[in-house]
């Protein structure tokens, strides 16, 4: 899975917004060290920075294009490390003060652990800060699902599916209700109102080429166009588009604040 991160960030506004509401549900004054899991480009670190003035903050990703963008874009502020890895398998050296993740930890499976042994690498009163995309029982997901089963694309693109990979909020209050003297869920759906693209393609496949259409391009090679000319099909069916060319797409997330206790 290779990031793009100009694609990503074609739609910057409609992506930070949710990191932004995140943020401001921290419950501390001046945490020291914050861990930016899953960081991407670089950009809601840099939110982060300016909330949290005199915090250090790592940045963890998998992805050296999106790493390289970060690296670039806060080349002189000793603030940020940038550090390649896989977050399944990341430790922290010490413990953070705040665990943030932003639009990551739904590409990573089995939660009911994850979530736990994240609270583990808190130092008292820390705080766990997560939102993650919570739409893929919307018709945009499920036309790229449907795509992915039909029989010409199957037998490459069905496995790649992941169809639910958040699960209720309840299951996220009980993992952590145990561990976390303070818990903060939510669910927020968001009316996005995407403009027209310049070259014409439907906004919504643009959106989705940032993000999750990224696991299918390098499976399907030379074929992914045609992939994806069959999945915009069905989403033209499914959200007609507006006189002026945009369309307007309902979008899910759903926020996870735990604090440690002392
Ligand atoms: C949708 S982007 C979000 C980037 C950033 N947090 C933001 O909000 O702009 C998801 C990021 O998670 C990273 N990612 C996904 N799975 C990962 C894993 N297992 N280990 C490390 N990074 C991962 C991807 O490389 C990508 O940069």
């Amino acid at each position: 899975m290779t990031w793009d991160p100009a694609q990503y960030l074609k739609y910057e506004g409609h992506r930070l917004r949710p990191a932004i509401d995140l943020i401001a549900r921290i419950p501390l004054a001046a945490p020291g060290t914050i861990v930016d899991l899953g960081c991407g480009a670089g950009n809601v670190a840099r939110v982060l920075a300016d909330r949290f003035a005199g915090a250090t903050i790592d940045g963890v990703d998998s992805d050296k294009a999106m790493l390289a963008r970060a690296r670039e874009s806060t080349a002189t502020d000793p603030r940020f490390r940038w550090n390649e890895g896989d977050l399944a398998h990341w430790h922290p050296p010490y413990p953070v003060d705040v665990i943030f993740s932003n639009a990551a930890l739904h590409w990573l499976g089995a939660h009911d652990a994850l979530f736990p042994a994240l609270m583990q690498k808190l130092a008292p009163h820390g705080v766990l800060a997560v939102q993650m995309p919570d739409n893929h029982a919307a018709p945009s997901h499920e036309a790229l699902f449907d795509t992915a089963r039909s029989l010409r694309w199957r037998s490459l693109a069905e496995p790649l599916m992941r169809t639910r990979p958040v699960a209720p909020l309840e299951s996220y209050h009980a993992w952590l209700a145990p561990l976390a003297h303070k818990l903060d869920l939510w669910r927020t759906t968001y009316l996005q109102a995407l403009p027209p693209t310049p070259s014409g393609e439907h906004p919504i496949v643009a959106w989705m080429r940032g993000s999750t259409l990224t696991p299918f391009v390098p499976v399907l090679g030379a074929d992914a166009e045609a992939f994806v000319a069959d999945f915009a099909a069905r989403v033209e069916a499914a959200y007609p588009r507006q006189r002026e060319g945009g369309v307007l797409f309902p979008f899910s997330r759903v926020f996870v604040v735990a604090q440690r206790g002392a």
